[in-house]
């Protein structure tokens, strides 16, 4: 199945933003338009950039509802007040349920700093230094209803290396998330992405 073009993107975040700004760095190769950036928390450093950079952001804390389905739905509502039609998970530290992701059929991304599917959760960096694994990286996916489980897009390997810490892993894995995410949402703006099963083509045009 096709994956058709789709131009109005929304960014969610939940703190630093670095990936979404890669992403809004990368706008004029990107044919499509960033509606929104909108994280779960008030205070996300990545919210004055978005701001700087004049795209509308939107703060909602998942605190302030009762459950995921109530929080989900709002999440919605906002995006489509926007005409979002893409979405994309930048360091976005909630689930999405079913909810959310029944809205946006095959059309939200997430990075992940892991070769998936070693290493999914929470720290994916430190997971894998933690392991002694010899080689990270990245994998940007589609996302369903699992944690890090849905269709890899695309994937970047990066060394562990003899003196690393966390935290340099971290920093190198870091640089290809933002080569990889935002070349995988330009892909899906584009209509680029058939998806047979699991597997991702990416089509020349
Ligand atoms: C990134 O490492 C991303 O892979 C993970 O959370 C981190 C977010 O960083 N999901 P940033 O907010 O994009 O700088």
């Amino acid at each position: 199945m096709r994956i058709a073009s789709a131009r109005n993107i929304a960014i969610l975040i939940s703190g630093r933003g670095s990936n979404m700004r890669s992403i809004l760095e990368a706008r004029d190769t990107i044919k499509g338009e960033i509606k929104l950036v909108l994280s779960n928390k008030a205070d996300a450093a990545g919210l004055d950039f978005a701001q700087s950079m004049g795209v509308p952001t939107e703060a909602v804390s998942h605190r302030d509802y009762k459950n995921r389905k109530d929080y989900d739905a709002r999440l919605v509502e906002i995006l489509r007040a926007y005409d979002v039609e893409v979405v994309v998970l930048a360091g976005f530290m909630r689930v999405l349920g079913a909810t959310f992701l029944n809205a946006f059929p095959n059309r939200v991304l997430n990075i992940h700093p892991s070769l998936l599917p070693a290493f999914p959760g929470l720290d994916g960096q430190g997971q894998a230094f933690e392991y002694r694994a010899k080689v990270s990286g990245c994998t940007v996916h589609l996302v369903d209803e699992g944690t890090d489980t849905g269709p890899i897009i695309d994937q970047a390997v990066v060394p562990v290396l003899a003196g690393d810490t966390r935290d340099s892993l971290a920093a190198r894995i870091l640089e290809q998330e933002h080569r990889l995410l935002p070349r995988a949402l330009s892909w899906l703006v584009d209509g680029r992405l058939e998806l047979q099963g699991r597997n991702v083509l990416v089509h020349d045009e």
